[in-house]
């Protein structure tokens, strides 16, 4: 069987990084930008590791100009969510790629989002949420107006507030200012760890930055005592199976190769809340149909697991009450 029509939440994805290749060559020609070198030859994008993937994804980036041009992105992400049953999505977005960090530029940014994920709502039945997302490695002080374009725009769409980028730099505490700022304003947390630093990094990203959900964190499954934390706090994992085997994620101090050997069936066993998400799906080829079959096909998850899944996941979602009684609703209708 195929998991394509069933209705999906999906909690861990970056909007630019769910722009399919072919968006961005439209946006490339358009401007007479010249990024041919971060393609493949059929057309896939092109990069050797996780910090040269930061650097093809902030290429990609640069044909994103204005509030018109993400747009045009949110709309083409949500068709393609949406014809993979996805019937609410969290995104990460970030003002460092939307007006540079300027809170009014921002707002024009978010504006522009919000009109296409309305529509979207309107025509496919997809919820979207923005997550406003600090790039780790433009540093701690970069972090700051970020936390401050959080903060002002807090509210219908804007959910949230997390942090991803290059996980090795810097320590989470570092970082802390911002999230402070965050949580004062009454914003939900998540951050990105354990992806590649791990069980220490999980540990001081949740004491540091206390964060109600992390990105990844499979780093953790080497420390049981860790784990035992995890479970008992009740601090949700973002899980992004395909991206960690794609992507080559770090446990036990080795890249991940297999599906089979993804800690996601150990932390769930061992009790943590584990949603999935497909992280940036055109470039670590994955879509979330795949990642149910590939769940399905590894770990032997059934109909019921998935059900499981997404209301783990629409249980940790940053959206308001309402969001979440009209989404329950839609997750009904199997
Ligand atoms: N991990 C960390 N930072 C990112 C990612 C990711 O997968 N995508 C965009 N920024
Ligand atoms: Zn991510």
């Amino acid at each position: 069987m195929t998991y394509k029509s069933m209705p999906k939440v999906e909690l861990h994805t970056h909007l630019e990084g769910c722009a399919p290749p072919a968006f961005i060559r439209g946006l490339a020609q358009e401007k007479s930008i010249d990024i041919s070198g971060i393609f493949n030859a059929d057309g896939t994008y092109a990069y050797r590791d996780f910090n040269h993937f930061l650097e093809v994804y902030e290429a990609a980036c640069t044909t994103l100009q204005g509030p018109e041009d993400f747009y045009r992105l949110t709309k083409a992400v949500l068709e393609e969510s949406a014809s993979h049953g996805i019937v609410y999505q969290e995104t990460f977005v970030s003002p460092d790629f939307c007006g540079g960090g300027d809170v009014t530029a921002w707002r024009e940014y978010l504006a522009a989002m919000q009109t296409a994920a309305d529509e979207a709502d309107r025509d496919l039945g997809i919820t979207l949420k923005g997550v406003v997302t600090v790039i780790r490695h433009f540093g701690p002080e970069a972090s700051k107006p970020t936390a401050t374009c959080a903060v002002e725009t807090f509210g219908d769409f804007i959910t949230g507030f997390g942090m991803a980028g290059g996980e090795m730099v810097g320590r989470p505490g570092d970082y802390a200012y911002a999230f402070d700022m965050a949580r004062e304003a009454g914003m939900p947390l998540t951050c990105h760890a354990g992806e590649w630093g791990g069980p220490s990094m999980v540990a001081e990203t949740l004491r540091d930055l206390k964060v109600d959900l992390i990105g990844h964190g499979i780093g953790a499954i080497e420390d049981s005592n860790l784990v035992r934390q995890i479970v008992e706090s009740g601090v949700t994992l973002e899980v992004c199976p395909g991206s960690n085997v794609f992507l080559k994620a770090n446990v036990f101090g080795k890249g991940l190769e297999r599906w089979g050997d993804h800690p996601i069936q150990k932390l769930r066993d061992a009790g943590v809340k584990v949603t999935v998400s497909t992280d940036d799906p055109p470039f670590f080829g994955t879509t979330m149909t795949d990642e149910f079959n590939m769940l399905a096909q590894t770990f032997d998850w059934t109909e019921d697991d998935f059900r499981t899944l997404n209301q783990t996941a629409l249980d940790a979602a940053f959206c308001d009450a309402d969001t979440r009684a009209t989404v329950a609703k839609r997750l009904e209708t199997e």
